[in-house]
């Protein structure tokens, strides 16, 4: 078989872990380079992943000709720049969510995929994720009924540092994107409202950018349905990730804050150990989601998650954040299920 041959741009908190599952998980990739502008870094994941390449240049991957694909895992801010340069050199495409950080940034790299005849597929990953997957599955087979209500919820204890927020466009476009995403795939609907609400509880440097701590969004989805996003970075005990659909014949929740399947029992009571945070939650769904995008190279075939996807949960995240802003109910015009 052809092997893909792959570089990853940024190896922070995330690149890492892409780098990784790439280097040495992945039937039908090779990674041929790392690279990150930060002194020393790409060096060092070369040597911890046992490859000859390496860069602080992102355009040595684009120039590279040898090099099939990119992914991308720069900060947010980066996006359109990175994925307008990919296109144009014929590179294919594995962008971190979000997609771009305005819509008319999102509607540029579209029309630059599509000229180029590029693949390129948004890193939602809990379409990957087992639990999420078998939802998916569940609802289409009818289980329960028509899907009426969407529930959402998304608590981190760990608020990234002031350098990370500052790129990240803000908690609706950084974290709570994940459920907008998953509520249209679960939902098959498109979102045509929002009202939202937000506050900095805890971390009071997030208001130095406009962002807040805790928020929540409730969704009008096209087909009546309805929903709600509860969004968090001040959880003091874990990474806690869960969904719910209420049909009109049962309810499926999913998710659960469990890390292992074990229970202590003590004088003192009863504990489980708590998820600590997202690599040790969506291990699994990082790797199932590159394999995916790996295939869909390979066989020439189109990724389940691709930049239009990318476009309309950002479209919610923008609309969640002016909602936020003014106080106001947004209406979301475009319909794309
Ligand atoms: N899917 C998920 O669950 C998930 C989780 C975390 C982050 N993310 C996304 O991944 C992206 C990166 O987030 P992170 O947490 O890893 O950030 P991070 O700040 O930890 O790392 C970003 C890295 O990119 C490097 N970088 C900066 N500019 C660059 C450039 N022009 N070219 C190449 N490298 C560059 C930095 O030196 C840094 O090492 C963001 O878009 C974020 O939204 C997604």
């Amino acid at each position: 078989m052809t092997q893909i041959r792959c570089a990853v741009l940024g190896l922070g908190r995330l690149g890492y872990w892409h780098a990784e599952n790439l280097a040495t998980k992945i039937r039908g990739a090779q990674l041929l380079s790392v690279i990150d502008p930060m002194e020393g870094r790409a060096e060092q994941v070369a040597r911890e992943l046992g490859i000859d390449g390496y860069s602080t240049n992102p355009d040595d991957a684009f120039n590279n000709p040898d090099i099939d694909a990119v992914v991308i895992v720069t900060p947010t801010s980066t996006h359109a720049e990175m994925i307008k340069k990919a296109a144009a050199s014929g590179k294919h495409i594995f962008v971190e969510k979000p997609i771009t950080q305005t819509l008319a940034e999102a509607d540029e790299v579209i029309e630059a995929i599509r000229k180029n005849n590029i693949v390129c597929q948004v890193g939602f990953m809990r379409r990957f994720d087992p639990a999420y997957y078998e939802a998916k599955k569940r609802i289409e087979k009818g289980d329960i009924g028509q899907p009426i209500y969407f529930k959402g919820l998304s608590r981190d204890g760990n608020v990234p540092p002031a350098s990370f927020i500052k790129h990240s466009g803000g908690i609706y476009l950084d974290v709570a994107i994940h459920d907008y995403d998953i509520a249209r795939y679960l939902m098959n609907a498109d979102v045509v409202s929002v009202q939202a609400t937000g506050n900095v509880l805890q971390h009071s440097f997030l208001s130095e950018y406009g962002d807040v701590d805790q928020a929540l969004t409730t969704l009008q989805f096209s087909n009546g349905a309805a929903g709600d996003v509860e969004t968090m970075r001040i959880a003091p005990y874990g990474y806690d990730i869960r969904g719910e659909i209420v049909g009109t014949e049962g309810v499926l929740t999913i998710g659960s804050m469990r890390q292992h399947n074990i229970q202590l029992y003590t004088f003192a009571g009863s504990t489980y150990d708590i998820i600590p945070d997202f690599p040790s939650k969506f291990k699994d769904a990082y790797l199932l989601e590159m394999v995916h995008f790996i295939e869909s190279l390979t066989n020439g075939t189109k990724p389940d998650c691709t930049a239009e996807d990318g476009k309309a949960a950002l479209e919610i995240a923008i609309a969640a954040t002016d909602s936020f802003k003014t106080g106001k109910l947004v209406q979301i015009n475009t319909v794309h299920v």
